[in-house]
């Protein structure tokens, strides 16, 4: 039985991680699955648990911009990021360093590794109380949506991890937005909680789109699917589908945002798709705008919609 501890479980969650066991935690993007990122053991039965395919390399969760250098020499652009980002929903993938100490299975082999300092009061309760980098990929069985409550950790993983650590809903509710470096370029990875827009802002500069093979991320065509079919763009709503609306269209099951707002849909996305697929076998969604954290949402939308990997 997977244990649902509270804020007040934090040391007895830490123990859990000390002793090579699962942890699942709340973050401000969405929960992580938590295992000791310096034991291979523990990755191991990360993976294991999510049904991941092994070569998808894991985020590495760290309290300060101290604790990741001394993981990565992270170049000098992706110091000016986190300084202005960290802590927060930026992820930043630099060159691992041959002293780490970090478990080879977590950089899935690479030699590069993803590290993101979390904003969550409990994740960062949490890291203190562990005292290491808590690997920590979203904490959903692979290709599933992401958990945004503790509720859909447990519905995905209820008797495969040790205990979740329920500190409500996730306030960004998507994932977050990677940035790798090739050489003086910086690269977007995957869209996600911070907007590019932003990040472009604090560099001056604009960001490179990632294009051609999955670097890993969730460039796997049909991640985040629900069970029921996805219409996408939907100006009307067809016999026998459910409405996921957008702004003031009329007759929606459920709206992410009524007044339009992008972060507000963000934090909403997940929940929604969840409720919904559970009720609704066809889903019709809204037009979404195409800027800010709306690159984001359509991009999870546009993988919901995809088709599954079991009928390609
Ligand atoms: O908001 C988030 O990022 C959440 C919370 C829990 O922190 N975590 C998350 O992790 O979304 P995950 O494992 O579901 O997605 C991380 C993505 C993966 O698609 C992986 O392929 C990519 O990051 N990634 C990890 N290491 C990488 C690397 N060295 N180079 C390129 N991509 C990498
Ligand atoms: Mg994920």
């Amino acid at each position: 039985m997977t244990k649902r501890w509270t804020e007040n479980d934090v040391e007895e969650a830490a123990a859990a991680l000390r002793a090579g066991e699962l942890v699942a935690f709340p973050t401000e993007t969405v929960y992580g699955l938590g295992g000791d990122g310096r034991s291979d053991r523990s990755v191991a039965a990360i993976y294991a648990a999510k049904g991941r395919p092994s070569f998808n390399p894991l985020i590495l969760h760290v309290p300060d911009v101290e604790a990741a250098l001394r993981i990565s020499d992270l170049p000098p652009a992706a110091l000016k990021l986190a300084e202005a980002f960290w802590p927060g929903p930026l992820t930043l993938v630099g060159p691992l360093r041959a002293d780490a100490g970090v478990s080879k299975l977590a950089a899935a082999g690479l030699t590069t590794i993803a590290l993101r300092v979390p904003a969550h009061g409990l994740a960062r309760r949490l890291l203190t109380a562990f005292g290491g980098p808590l690997a920590g990929p979203s904490a959903n069985p692979s290709g599933k949506i992401s958990p945004t409550t503790a509720d859909h950790v447990l519905a995905g993983l209820d008797g495969r991890i040790a205990g979740v650590l329920d500190g409500g809903a996730c306030p960004v509710g998507l994932e977050s937005t990677i940035i790798g470096f090739d050489g003086e370029a910086l690269v977007l990875l995957r869209a996600g909680g911070l907007a590019a827009e932003e990040i472009e802002v604090v560099l001056g500069r604009p960001l490179r789109a990632h294009v051609g093979g999955v670097t890993a991320p969730g460039q796997l065509t049909s991640h985040y699917a629900p069970t029921a079919t996805m219409r996408l763009n939907a100006e009307t709503v067809e016999a026998g589908e459910a409405l996921l609306g957008f702004g003031t269209v009329k007759g929606a099951a459920m709206n992410l945002s009524p007044t339009g707002d992008l972060e507000e849909s963000a934090a909403n996305l997940f929940a929604y798709l969840h409720q919904m697929d559970a009720t609704a076998a066809r889903i019709a969604v809204s037009p979404i705008p195409e800027m800010g954290l709306g690159l984001a949402i359509n991009d999870r939308l546009r993988r919901a919609a995809a088709p599954r990997k079991s009928d390609i």
